[in-house]
């Protein structure tokens, strides 16, 4: 059982369309010890849908939070037991999301006004499953935005045997913002999150919201348990090597280089493709590999024009390496 409470010193966020297996089968190989979350999965769609194929991961990307959205508790306990048997190490409720469709399941960041329907789902999977329930929220949501709003919000779903928050620390606006603009509009004030912090000291309070460099996860790690990235580590994941030997200087890391990086992955593709996936799907989660390098633009186009091309073949990644020679 691997030690989440080490782990969730760093995190990267539950990102829908971005952080499926193939783009964590890739942040693993730069960072052994950030905790992966998956995208949101619904309750629904794991209990009438084809479960198998949508909580499908490979060993190899251990310690990873199945992330499920829902509001029924029932449901919620039911895929929550079949995320455990499946091997994940955690179940995240999904608190925090504010697209309309979400909402109209009656779920995500509107759950919020609703504090005791959250305990009562995380109450029912806590039953349902020994590895360790947590919530990922915001700081409010619309006019439900003051301090002591999300107060009472955590210590309702802290009473039901949720040990560890998740803090978007923006508040989200229901109407008016799409869910992009709704990461971007409204001010974060982590201060929120160190008064949670301060006030439930046994809790574990995880920050996320706007962080892009280890000197700001240093500073949030000095009063939170952990700080969770989304699109910076997307956007630049060699970053995740950096900050592997910054977060945790207590392990036996040397950082891989680039090429090692796509050997691995080069590796990977084969084997993804004998199982029918084409090369884009594993590709398109690579591109911020050489992120601000030399010649990064030009392994971006190439890549791009590769996956495109129906006949390229799955040595494009081997191949791309000639672009820095050139
Ligand atoms: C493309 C994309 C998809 C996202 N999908 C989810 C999701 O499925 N569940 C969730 O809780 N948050 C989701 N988020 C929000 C992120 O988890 C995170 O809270 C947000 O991006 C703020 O963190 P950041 O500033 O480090 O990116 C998504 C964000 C992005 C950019």
């Amino acid at each position: 059982m691997p030690d989440l409470n080490f782990h969730r010193r760093l995190s990267v966020a539950p990102m829908m369309e971005w952080t499926d297996r193939h783009c964590r089968y890739f942040l693993r190989l730069l960072s052994p010890d950030v905790l992966l979350y998956t995208e949101m999965v619904t309750a629904a769609a794991l209990i009438h849908g084809d479960a198998d194929r949508l909580l499908e991961f490979r060993a190899e990307e251990h310690p990873v939070a199945l992330q499920l959205g829902g509001s029924d508790p029932a449901l919620l306990a039911g895929a929550a037991k079949l995320g455990e048997q499946a091997g994940y190490n955690e179940i995240n409720l999904n608190i925090g999301c504010p697209s309309p469709r979400v909402q109209a399941g009656s779920f995500g960041a509107c759950l919020m006004t609703d504090p005791q329907l959250v305990a009562d789902c995380v109450g029912a999977m806590a039953v349902a499953v020994d590895i360790p329930i947590t919530v990922k929220t915001r700081i409010g949501i619309d006019d439900h935005d003051s301090y002591d709003f999300l107060r009472g919000f955590v210590a309702t779903v802290a009473d039901a045997g949720c040990e560890v928050f998740v803090i978007h620390a923006r508040k989200a606006l229901l109407s008016g913002l799409s869910p992009k603009e709704n990461r971007q509009v409204p001010p974060l004030i982590y201060e929120r999150a160190y008064r949670v912090k301060q006030e439930f000291q046994n809790l574990a309070i995880v920050i996320n919201g706007g962080i892009d460099s280890t000197d700001q996860v240093g500073e949030h790690l000095g009063k939170l348990d952990g700080v969770m990235i989304g699109r910076h580590a997307y956007h630049h994941p060699f970053w995740l090597c950096q900050a592997q030997k910054q977060i945790y200087p207590e392990t036996d890391y040397t950082a891989p280089d680039r090429e090692w990086v796509l050997r691995q992955m080069h590796g990977y593709l084969q084997e993804c493709a004998d199982q029918g996936v084409r090369p884009h799907a594993v590709i398109r989660h690579m591109m911020g590999l050489y992120a601000g390098e030399a010649g990064g633009k030009r392994w971006r186009r190439f890549l791009s024009e590769q996956v495109q091309d129906p006949d390229a073949g799955n040595d494009m990644l081997i191949r791309s390496l000639a672009v820095f020679a050139s």
